[in-house]
């Protein structure tokens, strides 16, 4: 039989957010690559061979499924929520964009997933409800003047922003300095959603005026997301809902 490769989005974390696409070609897999602690959602079975990796070796985990699937395996690369939001899709067309001519040819699926942005907006109401945008806050790959950039754009265009990778141990600093740039650039109390661990049992919510928004409620399992200026919180006896008008008016 011939090789495949699939680019499969597991979710934010519950196992009722996999698709069933994703559980299928899960099913059929002889190989699965990935970061390792997304591979250890991945149920080990005969016929099945888990291939984890470390963070940061995204180019070399693409180019040994495309391997494995140029050898005649049905490989599944995972990322958690969806392959193609800041994951594994876009490493694996660059390596076959740098690689073998041989690589064009296989047939590579992306199948979506529930990106963290969605699952943490769906917690709260509908903090998305009008034009947003999503920024990695992450300056692994991009420079920080580019991040700073974008966040002031897109304050004065007044989307809604979703924020992935906002704090780590190895960068400790930058999620302050966005605060600051955003009370600087927003300059009112718009609402801050904190979403640790979406969907998991360590799930935790929090939702603060952005004057009120502190670094250390962020870390690498937090999706921040920041409301427009028209964003609406109701208050009520349980916990808040926050939602984004559909208009804006003339
Ligand atoms: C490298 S990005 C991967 C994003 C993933 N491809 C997606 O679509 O959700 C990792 C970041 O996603 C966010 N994230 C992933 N899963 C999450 C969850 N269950 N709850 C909150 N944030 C999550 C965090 O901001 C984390 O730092």
């Amino acid at each position: 039989m011939s090789g495949s490769l699939v680019i499969a989005g597991l979710g934010p974390g519950a196992e009722g957010l996999v698709t069933p696409q994703v559980q299928a070609a899960l099913a059929q897999a002889t190989e699965i690559v990935g970061y390792g602690p997304y591979v250890d959602r991945v149920a080990a079975r005969p016929g099945l061979t888990l291939h984890p990796s470390d963070n940061r070796v995204e180019i070399d985990r693409a180019r040994h499924a495309l391997e494995m699937a140029a050898d005649g395996r049905r490989v599944v690369v995972v990322s958690s929520g969806d392959p193609g939001v800041f994951a594994m899709a876009s490493a694996v067309f660059e390596a076959v964009e740098a690689g073998p001519k041989a690589w064009r040819d296989l047939e590579i699926k992306v199948l979506p997933g529930i990106t963290a942005m969605l699952a943490a907006a769906a917690r709260v109401g509908a903090p998305l409800g009008h034009d947003f945008c999503a920024i990695n806050l992450s300056d692994n790959l991009k420079p920080w003047a580019l991040i700073e950039k974008r966040l002031r754009l897109a304050a004065e265009a007044d989307f809604a922003m979703a924020f992935y990778n906002p704090r780590s141990k190895a960068r400790p600093a930058g999620f302050g300095r966005v605060l600051e740039v955003l009370n600087e650039a927003c300059n009112d109390a718009r609402p801050v959603i904190f979403a640790r661990a979406v969907s998991t049992p360590e799930e935790v919510i929090r939702i603060v005026a952005l004057p009120d928004a502190r670094p250390e409620m962020a870390d690498m399992r937090t999706m921040v997301l920041v409301g427009t200026s028209a964003t609406r919180v109701i208050e009520r006896n349980g916990a808040p809902y926050v939602y984004t008008p559909r208009s804006v008016p003339e």
